[in-house]
């Protein structure tokens, strides 16, 4: 099975603030955007697509490692991926499609999506349990509902999608579709099923500069 990694790193890291595009912020010394690109290697995957922002190619270029393909991404992250995607050359059998925000993504998460897409999954997220009570407000902020917490799951990435299946996805996409937040909802939205895994509290996002500082503390 051939696995292609793509990395959307075209970002520009507007909550957290920095000078420079997140994905290119060092963590460790490191940019975010090569501890993606080598937990998805220690993971199993073959070979990787990174989307990056136009005015800093150069700069991604510069950091990565040379067999890493790099393509300009677009204004969101679909448009991102959607970009990686075409790059993506045709031998791959499957493809994850991971955030260059998640850094410290243990290889482990990626050998279980990549095992659940060997056993005939067509695409598989990692998730972890919501541990907090989750309510919905009205425009006032006012609490109106609560959510039962037991189904409820938190989606991480590396998202695995076996390759045809999500190029059709892509493709049944009119224009620059938004609304969506990830690839499953796009996967779900063309009717694939998709299954999950265990993800791993060390695969959080970075958003905000207390995640950064958090991920610091953590190595
Ligand atoms: N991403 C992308 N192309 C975009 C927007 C986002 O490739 N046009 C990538 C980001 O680089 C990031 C991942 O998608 O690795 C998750 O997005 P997010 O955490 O929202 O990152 P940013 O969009 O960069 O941050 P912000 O929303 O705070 O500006
Ligand atoms: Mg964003």
């Amino acid at each position: 099975m051939h696995a292609v990694g793509i990395v959307a790193a075209a970002g520009s890291g507007l909550r957290l603030g920095a000078e420079l595009p997140k994905a290119l912020v060092r963590l460790g010394g490191r940019p975010l955007v090569c501890w993606a690109v080598e937990s998805l290697r220690a993971g199993g995957v073959d070979e990787v697509v990174v989307a990056v922002p136009e005015p800093q190619r150069a700069a991604f270029t510069a950091v990565l490692p040379a067999d890493v393909a790099v393509v300009v991404g677009g204004d969101t992250r679909t448009a991102s991926v959607r970009a990686a995607l075409a790059a993506a050359r045709e031998l791959a059998d499957v493809v994850l499609v991971h955030d260059a925000a998640r850094p410290l993504t243990p290889p482990d998460v990626i050998g279980r999506v990549l095992r659940a897409l060997a056993g005939g999954a067509r695409a598989v997220v990692p998730v972890l349990p919501v541990v907090d009570t989750t309510v919905v407000v009205d425009e006032g902020g006012v609490v109106i509902g609560d959510l039962p917490r037991p189904p409820l799951r938190r989606v991480q990435t590396p998202q695995g999608f076996d390759r045809v299946t999500l190029v059709d996805a892509y493709a049944r996409l009119h224009g620059d579709a938004t609304g969506f937040t990830d690839d499953a909802s796009v996967v779900r939205a063309a009717g694939i099923p998709v299954h999950t895994v265990d993800g791993d509290e060390r695969a959080a996002k970075i958003t905000v500069a207390h995640d950064l500082a958090l991920a610091e503390h953590q190595l």
